[in-house]
């Protein structure tokens, strides 16, 4: 079969020669990017946001920030002093201390990105929890961290169930009403006493700084530790692969929920001292036209379900706007079909390049890069410095073009150190010879092109986000109606997969389909609105192994209308 292939555009890239690149970097090279090359003091929210205050860079904008309320802007100068009161806010009334855990609970807003910062500055790990979560959730992620301070909002306050974390001692609420009791704190009004002058926390590049909860296929969401020195990798892919330069003006739409969100939506972007574009509310495909023509985005970071959606919007509306500021685009999260980027080279003059990579592994991997001719439908190539490949299951690599675990050898600058409080899971990742495997499956090519397979276990990945069936499953059972449930990832144009769930009732619950809204909002309100499945099938009956086991494979026939396989270990 001839490959489909889109020769590289002329232009002045960080990354000029891949071939080059790889076959001779050393991640001790990207260590003289950094001041603590030369100084010893290390903190990543330093050589974010102080570093370049501190340069001729100072009155440069760091922060655009923007809403339906609000419209700000801040230089690093700024920053650097916002981040700075943060961190004495946190450390004088919140208590914060080297290596605690701060949780930030909020929707985009400024005072996100000084919580986050200005808790990093004081020596904390950051736990950002999505602003969708619901009670469970929040009380899963905060009480498996024992977490000493959060940061939220009166609006999502109600869903912190602050009695039963014995290990939360303060709660910050950001604008609003505060509760009287001692251990609430007022944001705002310290923030507004607080010194702009902060002694940072320095630190050891395999402390701890961030905790992203992810999902797997079973068990509750489990707690990824990066630490400080995956500012390494995550300066030099926003180089090469964002090709962030001097006056670029950034915008990644992701949520710092997300890896996405605080990889490249706070580190890539500010490590590199570029301008950087916040825009918090839902996805409006007009808004999102109108933040590049306003803010003259020059490189945006998005995902495949965002640009489907655009795409689904229409060329007209692309039309209406001027984008001519665009000069790269980048996806993640899920795989990028060769359709969309055909239509993104017709309607931005643009050809999308997508990006792997996962939470645990801190930042991108397999990329396409500017300078390389893409091949629609592939991942692209490892990051110079990285070695990927095709393993089986006990950790052979395997030859061009034959399906098998996608593995990266150990020991890539951001790789996660650790899965909070759960030593065995986190050597489960690794197999012999070194190879930390994905639980994605893929081949790579003859030229060293790697092709997305599917996920190995039943984890789904839903308009870009990661949703375990299992925590699914168990918030569906705890409805008064549903004794089974199994869930699955179910094909979907737009989103990739939407989640499915099937269910049995309880003797006495009629199949209605008002029942199926109602188990549907219970989720949605018990868990999130993005887990909450969007179709529901009532069956008699699951399949199960003898263990007891729903049997999702099975499901996954029913739906797609495929042979169920080996039902040796089903129940009768
Ligand atoms: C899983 C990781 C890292 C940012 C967002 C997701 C899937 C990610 C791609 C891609 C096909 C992709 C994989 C991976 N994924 N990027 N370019 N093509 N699939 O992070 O929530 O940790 O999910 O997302 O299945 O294992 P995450």
């Amino acid at each position: 079969m001839k490959l489909e292939t889109l020769t590289v555009r002329e232009g002045n890239y960080n990354l000029k020669d891949y071939d080059e690149l790889s076959a001779s970097f050393d991640w001790k090279e990207a260590e003289n990017h950094f001041s603590w090359s030369e100084t010893g003091k290390i903190n990543i929210a330093y050589e974010a946001i102080d570093r370049h205050a501190e340069s001729g860079l100072k009155q440069k904008v760091a922060l655009y920030y923007r809403d339906a309320d609000r419209n700000e802007k801040y230089t690093f100068e700024e920053m650097k002093e916002y981040t700075n009161k943060a961190a004495n806010v946190l450390k004088t009334a919140g208590g914060v201390e080297k290596g605690d855990r701060v949780f930030i609970f909020m929707p985009r807003s400024p005072e996100l990105y000084f919580a986050v910062l200005g808790a990093i500055k004081a020596g904390a790990i950051v736990g950002p929890l999505f602003e969708a979560f619901m009670e469970g959730a929040v009380r899963d992620r905060l009480a498996d961290s024992s977490a000493k301070v959060l940061v939220t909002t009166p609006e999502l306050i109600d869903r912190v169930p602050v009695n039963e974390l014995p290990a939360l001692e303060k709660v910050f609420i950001v604008g609003g009403s505060v509760p009287s009791e001692e251990k609430y704190v007022d944001f705002n009004a310290k923030m507004q006493e607080a010194d702009t002058a902060f002694e940072i926390e320095w630190m050891n590049l395999e402390d701890g700084m961030m905790l992203h909860y992810t999902s797997g296929s079973t068990g509750k969401p489990k707690g990824v530790l990066h630490v400080h020195r995956a500012m390494v990798q995550q300066y030099m892919t926003a180089k090469w692969v964002l090709d962030l330069q001097g006056n670029d003006v950034y915008w990644c739409t992701a949520d710092p929920g997300w890896v996405t969100g605080t990889s490249y939506g706070i580190f890539g972007p500010w490590l590199t001292g570029t301008t950087n574009v916040i825009v918090g509310g839902r996805f409006k495909p007009e808004a999102w036209y109108q933040t590049i023509e306003d803010y003259k985005v020059t490189v945006w970071y998005s995902a495949p379900t965002a640009f489907r959606m655009l795409m689904g919007a229409g060329d007209e509306v692309v039309k209406k706007f001027d984008l001519s500021s665009l000069r790269h685009i980048i996806s993640v999260g899920e795989p990028l079909n060769p359709e969309v980027i055909r239509w993104g080279a017709k309607v931005f003059d643009r050809r999308i390049h997508d990006t792997w990579w996962m939470t645990e592994t801190g930042a991108m991997v397999i990329c396409n890069y500017p300078s390389m001719d893409i091949r629609p439908g592939s991942m692209g190539k490892p990051v110079p410095g990285v070695k990927a490949a095709i393993v089986d299951d006990q950790g052979n690599e395997l030859p061009p073009n034959r399906m098998g675990n996608l593995a990266i050898k150990k020991g890539w600058p951001s790789m996660m150190v650790a899965i909070w409080n759960n030593p065995e899971k986190y050597e489960s990742y690794f197999m012999p010879g070194g190879w930390y495997v994905s639980g994605d499956s893929a081949y790579m090519d003859e030229d060293g092109y790697f092709w997305f397979q599917g996920r190995v276990d039943d984890v789904i990945m839903t308009a870009g986000e990661r949703v375990g069936p299992f925590e699914v499953e168990s918030k569906l059972i705890e409805h008064p109606a549903v004794t089974e449930a199994g869930v699955i990832g179910k094909p979907d144009p737009v989103r990739g997969e939407i989640i499915k769930a099937f269910v049995a009732l309880q003797e006495g619950y009629e199949p209605t389909e008002e029942l199926k809204e109602d188990i549907r909002q219970f989720v949605k309100t018990g868990l999130a609105a993005h887990a909450a499945p969007r179709e529901i099938e009532f069956r008699d009956k699951l399949p199960k192994t003898r263990s007891g086991k729903i049997m999702r494979r099975v499901l996954k026939a029913w739906e797609l209308d495929l042979p169920t396989g080996d039902l040796s270990t089903m129940e009768d």
